[in-house]
This record gives structure tokens, C-alpha cells and sequence, in this order.
């Protein structure tokens, strides 16, 4: 696929970023698993900067990111089936500290003289192993976690035969090869996954390989990535305008801060209006950011546009369209009103370009062109200063300059708003309703301090009614649903086990306090199947 104009401006940035963090990195490679945004994550928790790499990147690609060690995630085939993923690179051309992790230990094994099985005595869970030997890799670990310690194990195929020049470290009860090590090469293996808490010693694994092995340095650290951020963000925009689409959440709250912080006056920003916010939203979003951080905002009131255009409406998808539509229209309009705008910044983070690339991962961030629905004909440039971020990362950024708590740890909210919450075609009546429920709702989650315990919580309102009995009364009103769930990366979720006690007090409340509302239904699915949002 061709470099598009937005995908080139994300790279450049993202050089200068890499150039001025000026410290050693890692690339990990995907073969599919679950957990590797996972170890790209603990990687820079650990001070190193990290990117996910598709199995598919050649030598060249690899070499071009210079990185100091390579970490093989697992995956969900076997190395022997036809539709194990297919390898681009050549590992030993690229010659650094390398760290097969369950599916890319067998990986190792296979490529290079070992054997593979599928076993009977298949491993899933917490497993204890038994270290051999003396590994680098496991330096410290009988004085920290005793010659047996818990690990995770997920796997159905184990190395049965060694690849050249390795030895085992470490068995389990049903593993005898539970670990391998060629350290002449510092070429590492593990059946299981230090990336998970579960592994009671993972992370010390972890450091070991990064820090003691692959000598990185750990300058992968919130205090100089802001300066090296707003560095790197001068050097792009020059003595351009900017003009950046603020929705109030954290991730274009941050990057407002900032661009502000990089390029001052020269940074405008727009909030849409578009009448599907939560109670009280435009205000904070006016209170912060022009009163308090003193940006110049322009709000645009288009609530009955919006209603319009979404009137009678009820396919989800094509509530998606026209809102995506409507505010590419609201900004392009604006920026052609402010006059010498050059760039529409958005709050793109890392995982957005991760998912955006493919389920499967079988091209993942190389190939990404997805900058957020915006139109090829677009004129501006698109700057992504976040592009490479993981959310935890945004929000310590947010705290570092600035943001309010409240911001910083607020729960996610979709592009186009409530209108995915009221079911079938919108109306303001129902607008209200849900707003209503929805703020009742977070209140108490807020109160019992339960808000901070989930990933995100909300409310939705259903296009049914329902019978009910009010002081004697029969009453006829609508159903809302309630949503709480706990997720690590919005991927996947379950329900929250929110106290039944607590619910039924929501529940009563909302039915007493607002009118129209007959029933109250808590969401249990998990996703997959369901989905976080109902539409
Ligand atoms: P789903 O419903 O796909 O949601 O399980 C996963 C996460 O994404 C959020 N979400 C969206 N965010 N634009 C967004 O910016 C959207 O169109 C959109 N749809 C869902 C959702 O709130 C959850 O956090």
C-alpha cells in the first residue's frame, strides 16, 4: 500500500520523538498473541521504548528501527500448521539479544534444528517451575523468588528437542523443557509468559533481559518525553497553525496541553457541540481549557444539526457515518474561518492504530493507514502527537502537565457520543432521559469509590417500554440498561461484579428520580461475544 500524506507526517514525528528520546528500544514481534501489547507495555514500564512489529517485517524494516533486543510474542497456532504466521526476517542477520516467549520460543526451536510437539499433558495456568543452571536470564531469581516459583502457562505444543547451541534452564512437573538459553548469542526461550501478573518473578525476568542482557538504557521515562515531545512537535509545525479537535476526554485533552506547551498561541482548538455529550460536558471542556489552561477554543453549537441530520436514523452503522461526516464538515469549515491553519491534530494513541490494523495482527502498524476516518481529499496535514502512546503513558503525561485528576482518569467515550446509547432513531426526549440516568449512575459509582474500579461505566436506553406500578398506579415508561465492565485494553471486557446491594439502590433511585423511566437492567455479557457499547 502507498505512504499516505497523514501515515508519512505520524513517522516523522515519530523520528524526531525516537531521535530525541535518543535511548535504546525494542521491537517486539507479533505473532498473534493476546498479550503482546501487554509486553510492549511492561517493556517501557521498564524504561525502554517498545514497538509491535507484524511477523511479516523484513530484515530491512528491522534494521531500519535499530533495535537493541527483539521479543517474539506467543501466539494462537502451532509452529507446524499451515497457517502459522509467515516470517519476513531473517533473525540472524539482525543479530541482537533475542526473547522467545511461548509461542516464539517453539518459533526459535523450530527455525533453527529444535522440534516441537503437540503434547497430551497440555499446561494452562499457574504452573511452578524449576530453574537449572545459572542463565542470565534468571540471575537473582533463587534469591528473590526460591528455586521454585509460580509461572503462567497457556500452551498446547512444547519444544521436545533443543534447536543448536541451546540448553535448558528450567522444567516443570509436565515440561522438561520449560526454558532454554543459548547464551553465547544471549538468545533466550520461555514456554511461559512473563508479560502476565501471574508470573510471580515475570517482571524481574524481564528487567534481566532488557536491562542486564540487552544492556538498554532505561530512558523511557514521563519527565523527558514531555520535553523531548514538545521538541520534537516544534521542530514539525515550524511556523504553522494548528487547529485540534477536543472532545474532553484524556487522550485529546493531553494532546492539547501539549501542542499548547510546544507551539503556544499558534494552537487552536474546537469543541463540537454535537448534542449527544453527557450532562455538564461543554462546560468542563470551556472551564478547562479556555479559562483555566487559556487556549484558544472555539466551541461550535451544532446540537440541531446533528439531531437533524440523525432524525429517524436507527441502523448504528450509519449513525457512525453521518455523525464522522458532520464533524469533518464542522472542522474543515473552521479551520477555513480561523484562516492559515495547516494541520488538524487529533488525539490518536498507539492502541488506536494497533486495532485499526487488524484483528489478526497479520500487518499490524506497518500498514496502517487509518488516521481516524479522515477523507483522502482532506487538505490539512493530520499530526498525531500521541500516534505512539499507550494510554497509561497519556495519562501520565496528562499529570505531568497539568490535567485535573477528573480528566486524567476518566472512563472512554465513543466518537459519536450518546447517540449509540439511544437505541434506534434519536430524540431529545430520550437524550434527556439518558443523560439523566447516566450522571444518577456514575454519581454513585463516584460515591462508593467504585468509578476508578472499572474500565468504564455508562448507561443505555432502550427503544421498548415497559409496565410498571407507581403508588398504585400503573405506569408505562422506558427500560434503561446499565454498564459497568472491567478490561485491561477495551478489546475484551467483562461484566463488572458490581454489590447487587448497591444496584438496587441505583435502580430504585433512577426509577423515583426520573420520570419515564419504568425499569432498570444490569448488562452481564462479556465480549467477546457482546460488545462494550450496545450499537
Ligand atoms: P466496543 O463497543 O467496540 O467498544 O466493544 C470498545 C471501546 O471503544 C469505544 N468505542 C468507540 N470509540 N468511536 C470511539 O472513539 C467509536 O465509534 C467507538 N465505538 C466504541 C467504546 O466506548 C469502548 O471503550
Amino acid at each position: 500500500m502507498p505512504d499516505t500524506a497523514p501515515l508519512k507526517n505520524r513517522r516523522r514525528l515519530h523520528a524526531f520523538l525516537c531521535e530525541q528520546v535518543g535511548g535504546d528500544k525494542i521491537a517486539i514481534i507479533n505473532f498473534g498473541s493476546q498479550y503482546t501489547r501487554l509486553i510492549a507495555r511492561k517493556v517501557r514500564e521498564l524504561g525502554v521504548y517498545s514497538e509491535i512489529y507484524s511477523a511479516q517485517s523484513t530484515t530491512q524494516q528491522l534494521l531500519d528501527f535499530a533495535p537493541r533486543a527483539i521479543i517474539l510474542s506467543g501466539g494462537p497456532e502451532s509452529v507446524d500448521s499451515h497457517s502459522a504466521p509467515e516470517v519476513g526476517f531473517d533473525l540472524q542477520a539482525l543479530n541482537v539479544p533475542t526473547l522467545g516467549i511461548c509461542y516464539g520460543m517453539q518459533w526459535l526451536a523450530r527455525q533453527y534444528g529444535g522440534k516441537t510437539k503437540r503434547v497430551d499433558s497440555r499446561e494452562f495456568g499457574s504452573v511452578l517451575i524449576d530453574v537449572q543452571g545459572s542463565s542470565a536470564l534468571f540471575d537473582g531469581m533463587q534469591a528473590d523468588c526460591g528455586a521454585k516459583h509460580t509461572v503462567w502457562m497457556s500452551h498446547g505444543d512444547s519444544v521436545v528437542r533443543l534447536p543448536s547451541g541451546f540448553s535448558a534452564i528450567a522444567e516443570t512437573e509436565y515440561t522438561p523443557i520449560a526454558a532454554m538459553a543459548d547464551e553465547s548469542r544471549s538468545w533466550y526461550g520461555l514456554q511461559f509468559h512473563p508479560e502476565v501478573t501471574h508470573t510471580v518473578c515475570g517482571t524481574a525476568i524481564l528487567n534481566n533481559f532488557i536491562h542486564k542482557i540487552a544492556r538498554c538504557s532505561p530512558s523511557w521515562q514521563p519527565a523527558n518525553i514531555i520535553a523531548r515531545s514538545v521538541d520534537s512537535i516544534r521542530r514539525i509545525v515550524g511556523d504553522e497553525h494548528v487547529l485540534l479537535a477536543l472532545s474532553g476526554g484524556v487522550d485529546s485533552s493531553v494532546a492539547a496541553l501539549l501542542l499548547q506547551q510546544a507551539i503556544g498561541k499558534k494552537l487552536h482548538c474546537i469543541f463540537v457541540d454535537n448534542g449527544l455529550l453527557r450532562a455538564g460536558e461543554r462546560a468542563q471542556v470551556v472551564e478547562t481549557f479556555e479559562r483555566h489552561f487559556g487556549v484558544d477554543l472555539y466551541v461550535v453549537d451544532a446540537q440541531d444539526a446533528f439531531l437533524r441530520a440523525l432524525k429517524d436514523v436507527d441502523d448504528p452503522e450509519q449513525k457512525r457515518q453521518i455523525i464522522g461526516r458532520m464533524f469533518i464538515e464542522i472542522i474543515e469549515k473552521q479551520a477555513l474561518t480561523i484562516g492559515k491553519i495547516d494541520w488538524l491534530a487529533q488525539g490518536t494513541i498507539y492502541p488506536d492504530i494497533i486495532e485499526s490494523a487488524g484483528a489478526e495482527g497479520a500487518h499490524l502498524i506497518k500498514s496502517h493507514h487509518n488516521v481516524g476516518g479522515l477523507p483522502e481529499r482532506m487538505k490539512l496535514k493530520v499530526l498525531e502527537p500521541l500516534a505512539y502512546f499507550f494510554k497509561d503513558e497519556v495519562r501520565k503525561l496528562g499529570a505531568a502537565l497539568g490535567l485535573d485528576k477528573e480528566i486524567i482518569e476518566r472512563h472512554p467515550f465513543p466518537g459519536p457520543g450518546l447517540a449509540v446509547r439511544v437505541l434506534g432513531p434519536l430524540d431529545k426526549e430520550s437524550l434527556q432521559l439518558l443523560r439523566r440516568v447516566d450522571t444518577l449512575f456514575l454519581k454513585a459509582l463516584r460515591d462508593h469509590h467504585l468509578y476508578d474500579q472499572v474500565a468504564q461505566a455508562f448507561a443505555v436506553i432502550l427503544p421498548v417500554k415497559s409496565v410498571g406500578v407507581m403508588g398504585d398506579r400503573r405506569q408505562y415508561g422506558r427500560v434503561v440498561v446499565l454498564r459497568a465492565v472491567e478490561s485491561e485494553d477495551f478489546m475484551t471486557a467483562s461484566s463488572a461484579e458490581l454489590p447487587t446491594a448497591l444496584l438496587a439502590e441505583i435502580a430504585s433511585r433512577i426509577v423515583n428520580e426520573v420520570p419515564g423511566i419504568t425499569r432498570v437492567c444490569y448488562d452481564l455479557s462479556s465480549k467477546p461475544p457482546a460488545t462494550i457499547e450496545w450499537e
